[in-house]
């Protein structure tokens, strides 16, 4: 009997809907090859789920998401200046729905890989001989602890409006983290850097701590440290030196939108957030683009690449998710691109037009 999958689909709000749908027909042909079925139940959540329900994500909607054996989201939020979902307080706007469904189903590890594709050099922001090199790395952010979880409250101390952000980490969370980070680098070009402020915070030194040890049970992978505010510079000075970058939650946030910019384009990065089992929610590594929403104009190979990461980590699909990787890289080199990715004498194409050149080509 082959195989049958139950996929948690999240469309959300902004270009998440219309990127969302060419990977589903990406997966469909992926799957058709490969004989296996996917069945897709669709979970409102971020600023869709506000209008309907009141709340970025409701208890059914968690629910649903844990009944299945991975989920697919495409991005959820609009524009913070605009948009009536923002006049709402922070615990109900759409972010709020995807921070609780990270908590509530235990994603603690954020990977996202940055790769720099040769047919893409072009479009690629660093100096000439920085791209000419290439590069390939990926960043596993912790998702669950840190600045995003910890204690906060606005108050008067003193006459004085006073607000306090707490960042905590325990070492179990450390371990599980950097234990994900180690597994990868072995799979990979067996390299870690760990990105902290160990000159200044505490937490870091104790990132530092635990992930030195856990290194010591991974002979074969080389592990060194690196101060967050020189990972910044080094990213875009010389990428190629990085494999696995490890880091806590707010860190990872920032240096993988740095990392995803290099790379030319924000529409062209995958994510994935796991847990300890083979559960895992797969995301577009950008966000919901509301500016470009609805024109058919945005880039779904974010989304497409990350239903080949969806197929690989929690489906144990890899056939199936190297069709995908192949198949996006064939339609690169057969010159179609979106607006984002476009430069002089390749095809400019919309979204759906790209979704179909991705599936005919598996
Ligand atoms: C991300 C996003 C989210 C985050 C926002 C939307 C809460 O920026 O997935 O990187 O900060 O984690
Ligand atoms: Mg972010």
């Amino acid at each position: 009997m082959s195989a049958e999958y139950k996929i948690g689909v999240i469309r959300g709000d902004g270009i998440g809907p219309e990127i969302v749908e060419q990977a589903l027909k990406v997966l469909d042909a992926a799957a058709k090859k490969r004989g296996f079925f996917l069945s897709y139940t669709d979970i409102d959540m971020g600023g869709c789920s506000i209008d309907k329900y009141g709340v970025p994500l409701t208890d059914e909607a968690v629910d649903a998401a844990k009944a299945s054996d991975a989920v697919l989201m495409g991005s959820i939020g609009g524009d913070a200046a605009t948009s009536p979902w923002y006049q709402l307080e922070p615990s109900k706007r759409p972010e709020a729905g995807l921070l609780r469904i990270r908590k509530e189903l235990g994603l603690f590890a954020n990977l996202r890989p940055s790769v720099l594709y040769e047919e893409l050099k072009d479009a690629c922001p660093l100096a000439q001989a920085t791209a000419d090199k290439g590069f390939d790395l990926i960043i596993v952010r912790e998702l669950t602890g840190g600045l995003y979880f910890g204690e906060r409250y606005t108050k008067n101390y003193h006459g004085l409006e006073t607000a306090v952000d707490t960042l905590s980490y325990d070492e179990a969370e450390i371990r599980r983290a950097a234990f994900k980070a180690f597994d990868i680098a072995l799979k990979r070009r067996c390299h870690v850097t760990l990105v902290d402020k160990a000159n200044v915070l505490d937490s870091s030194r104790l990132w530092r701590k635990v992930t030195t040890l856990v290194a010591e049970g991974y002979p074969d992978v080389k592990f060194d440290t690196m101060l967050v505010d020189n990972a910044a510079m080094q990213l875009v000075k010389d990428p190629a030196q990085f494999d696995v970058i490890l880091t806590e939650n707010m860190f990872g946030d920032i240096l993988s939108d740095e990392a995803a910019m290099i790379t030319g384009s924000i529409g062209m990065l995958p994510s994935a957030s796991l847990n300890d089992s083979r559960f895992g929610l797969y995301e577009p590594s950008g966000g919901s683009a509301p500016d470009i929403a609805g024109q058919n104009i945005a880039n779904p190979i974010a989304a497409i690449l990350s239903a080949s990461m969806m197929l690989r980590y929690s489906l144990d699909q890899d056939e199936a998710a190297d069709d995908i990787d192949r198949a996006v890289k064939k339609v690169l080199e057969d010159g179609y691109r979106t607006n984002d990715i476009y430069s002089k004498g390749c095809k400019k194409v919309k979204t759906d037009k790209m979704g179909d050149e991705i599936a005919k080509r598996l």
